[in-house]
């Protein structure tokens, strides 16, 4: 699949699968975890489920139907479908500058993350005890050279796929990885939920506490949906303008987003029984993952074999959710400011590699890049995405695009209340009151 030819996925498996590539990476495996932990377990679950619900399917139907009915990419499509509002046209350059700083962040955890399928595969990590992991984790995370090479080394790859258009090899091959991965978390939670003590994961994972919800974890929930999503800031609708008129928009949007809920949930059951099991802090942040999983493939039969395909195969997914990312950067590069597309490909692998330099240099810029675009540009884009569809297309245009395929248009009315006043005032004032403001 590539920009400049407009050609269109294959059936209803082919939008789902590459949506749902770019939706399912480290965002449920690594960051969704992290979060919940971060912001007291069930009742930030609670409320990131209504979040994805009420807002998320929403927002992503509203990304598909934008770039279905202008054929564009994000920029292209606010511009052809708003000429007189070119307010809209911010949507897109907000959606550069996330996906800069998305990647920069990003490519440092995927480093991570081949750092630890190397080490799986020198068996090097299920010998050390729950105390040796957490530590390694932090040394090697401060350290440098390391996390640049595997750095460098991912983005490297997220580039090459895009410049060499084998996006349809990992399509194919992504179809059949995925499963395997859902199924190694299944597999995982299984027996993380058979621990001695993992009845404090659960209970930490599955009952609020509502004690613990403040502004700042709803504005955190918030953003988590959207960063899971892969919403707010035009990746979906440039996957949207890729649909071929027959297929159901809505349908699509509900599969691809509770896709990715299942497995951020399962990668939740997977995690927090073992976090409670091995003594492990549930506010570790970004380590958790790193520090919690390798202490279960070593009380598993086959732990070797897991480990290593768990490992790789998140590598996969992180993949097909960068390459989208690096996407959307190259489009604008390449459509708006006229550069050749390779040229522009090699442009901005390279630019964002410096500034991922930044994130691995200094954990502060990680977690301003990771807090800033989560939380703070993704729901922005979501209320102008919101605003458009509600208001400037209008139900005529957006229920006409949703029934291209002929079928009738179920929910309509709620999705338009949804979009006309339900998500941007509610993202407005989860963002006012998370930043303090309210
Ligand atoms: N949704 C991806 C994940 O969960 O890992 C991350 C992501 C991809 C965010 C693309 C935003 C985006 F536009």
């Amino acid at each position: 699949m590539s920009i400049d030819t407009r050609d269109s996925f294959t059936g209803k498996f082919g939008v789902i699968a590459a949506a749902a590539g770019s939706a399912v990476g480290l965002g449920n495996i690594w960051r969704f975890p992290y979060v919940v932990g971060e912001n007291g377990g069930g009742a930030f679950l609670l409320v990131y489920l209504l979040f994805i619900l009420a807002i998320g399917i929403p927002v992503m139907l509203s990304e598909l139907l934008i770039g279905r009915r202008a054929q564009k990419n994000v920029f292209g499509a606010f511009k052809s479908l708003a000429p007189n509002y070119p307010v809209f046209m911010v949507v897109g350059i907000m959606g550069v500058g996330a996906a800069f700083m998305i990647l920069a962040f990003y490519s440092v955890v995927a480093g991570w993350t081949l750092e630890y399928t190397y080490l799986a595969v020198g068996n090097n990590l299920l010998d050390m005890s729950s105390s040796e992991l957490s530590t390694f984790f932090k040394e090697f995370s401060e350290s440098k050279t390391g996390p640049v090479i595997w750095m460098v080394v991912f983005m490297l790859l997220t580039g090459a796929i895009v410049i060499g258009g084998v996006k349809k090899g990992i399509e194919r091959y992504t179809k059949i990885l995925m499963p395997v991965l859902f199924v190694i978390i299944v597999v995982l939670g299984i027996k993380s939920a058979t621990l001695e003590g993992a009845g404090e994961g659960f209970a930490f994972l599955f009952k609020p506490d509502f004690s613990k919800v403040t502004g700042n974890v709803i504005l955190e929930a918030l953003g988590q949906a959207f960063f899971s999503l892969s919403i707010g800031m035009g990746v979906i609708a440039t996957y949207g303008s890729y649909i071929q008129k027959k297929e159901n928009l809505l349908e699509t949007a509900v599969s691809v987003s509770m896709a990715d809920t299942l497995i951020a949930v399962l990668a939740g059951v997977a995690i927090f029984p073992a976090v409670f099991a091995f003594g492990i802090d549930p506010t570790a942040g970004p380590g958790l993952v790193f520090e919690t999983l390798p202490n279960v493939f070593k009380h598993m039969a086959g732990g070797y074999i897991f480990s290593v395909a768990f490992f790789f195969l998140l590598v996969i997914a992180a993949l097909t959710s960068s390459v989208s990312l690096l996407e959307v950067v190259v489009a604008y590069f390449s459509e708006e400011l006229g550069m050749k597309r390779s040229w522009a490909t090699i442009v901005a692998t390279v630019s964002i590699t410096l500034f991922g330099l930044m994130a691995v240099f200094s954990s502060s810029i990680f977690n301003f890049f990771d807090y800033t675009t989560a939380n703070i540009l993704l729901p922005l884009g979501g209320i102008l995405i919101s605003i458009f569809v509600g208001w400037i297309l209008g139900k005529l245009k957006a229920k006409e695009e949703l029934s291209a395929h002929g079928g009738k248009v179920r929910m309509i009315g709620v999705i338009m209340i949804i979009l006309k006043f339900i998500a941007p005032i509610a993202i407005g004032l989860v963002f006012l009151n998370g930043i303090g403001i309210l």
